[in-house]
């Protein structure tokens, strides 16, 4: 089931257009990981889909729901946007409460306490928000899109200038709303946190998703493929290996040596049991294999 649709989605401001003809599909329990650059316009988009700002032309569907009836899913949606809205001088707890009963979730007061205890906020409900650290705000703006009974959980950076511990808190977090079977479009900084999480990511640049996959695809879809460091006896060197692609027509080359590893260079995982084999076969004694994997990093700077 498709939860969101967007087609050439457009936003200026002014004379500058940021987003230049978005098109994405989400489907239902997905985790969406979106990135992109500092003012890449990952925040615009996420505007654009909430109602903070107007888009320009184009359209979406969220739940199957038009943008110009958007309103109508909004108690579906749960958001944490980058700007935030809190009441600081609500405590933690009021805070919830009162945003709970605006979208019609009575939950109990324990119910709340362990809402507050799943993002990481034990022992702060009763502080007021004013009192917050910038990591307790995030938090509970996490908290505060968790409310309701909702579909979609739209997450603007709900990681960056969090310590790794409460990362990993919130990531978790994210996990288990999926296995609930909420949708959830996050975006971030973090690319090793994104291709952790994310079944799929887009990466904004230029004002369009320049790519779009799950975290293997990119990776598999970028020059750098992958590298691996091979241990044998005896070692390997150019022309074997040139002629092992060749008999193999898998694409793999040498790239040199480091200590007792001889390094090559293949164009996806699926070229590791061919090549080990042959190796074997090939009567050469395999000690040893490592794979360094291609991070995001790499497909987000080849972008
Ligand atoms: N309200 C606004 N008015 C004018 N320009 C804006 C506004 N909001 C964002 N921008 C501009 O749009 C671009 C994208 O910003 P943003 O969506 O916040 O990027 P990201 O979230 O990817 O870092 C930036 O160049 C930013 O300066
Ligand atoms: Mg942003």
């Amino acid at each position: 089931m498709e939860i969101l649709k967007v087609n050439q989605l457009t936003k200026n401001y002014r004379n500058t257009q940021v987003l230049k003809g978005i098109n994405l599909t989400i489907h239902q329990g997905e985790v969406f990981g979106f990135v992109g650059h500092n003012g890449a316009g990952k925040s615009t988009f996420i505007h654009t889909l909430t109602g903070i700002s107007v888009k320009s032309s184009g359209s979406f569907d969220i739940l199957g729901v038009p943008d110009s009836q958007i309103d109508s899913v909004k108690k579906s949606m749960g958001v944490m946007p980058d700007i935030s809205n809190l009441y600081e001088n609500m405590r933690g707890i009021e805070f919830l409460r009162y945003m709970g009963g605006l979208v019609g979730d009575h939950r109990s007061k324990e119910d709340y306490e362990s809402l507050m205890k799943d993002v990481g906020l034990e022992g702060a409900e009763r502080k007021k928000i004013k009192a917050y650290s910038f990591g307790m705000k995030k938090k509970i703006s996490i908290a505060q899109a968790l409310l309701g009974d909702t579909e979609i959980i739209i997450l603007d950076e709900p990681t960056s200038g969090l310590d790794p511990e409460s990362a990993i808190k919130i990531r978790q977090l994210v996990t288990g709303l999926q296995e609930q079977g909420k949708t959830i479009l996050l975006t971030s900084h973090n690319l090793d946190e994104i291709d952790k999480i994310s079944d799929r990511v887009g990466i904004l640049s230029d004002g369009i998703i320049k790519k779009v996959g799950t975290p293997r695809q990119l990776k598999e879809g970028t020059e750098t493929g992958l590298t691996i460091f091979v241990r044998t006896k005896p070692m390997l060197h150019a022309d074997f290996v040139q002629e092992l692609a060749e008999k193999l027509e898998i694409d793999v080359s040498f790239l040199g040596t480091k200590k007792d590893y001889s390094m090559l260079h293949i164009a996806s995982d699926d070229d590791i049991p061919i090549l080990s084999k042959k190796l074997i076969d090939s009567g050469t004694r395999l000690y040893e294999m490592k794979v360094e994997q291609t991070s995001l990093e790499d497909v987000f700077m080849n972008t």
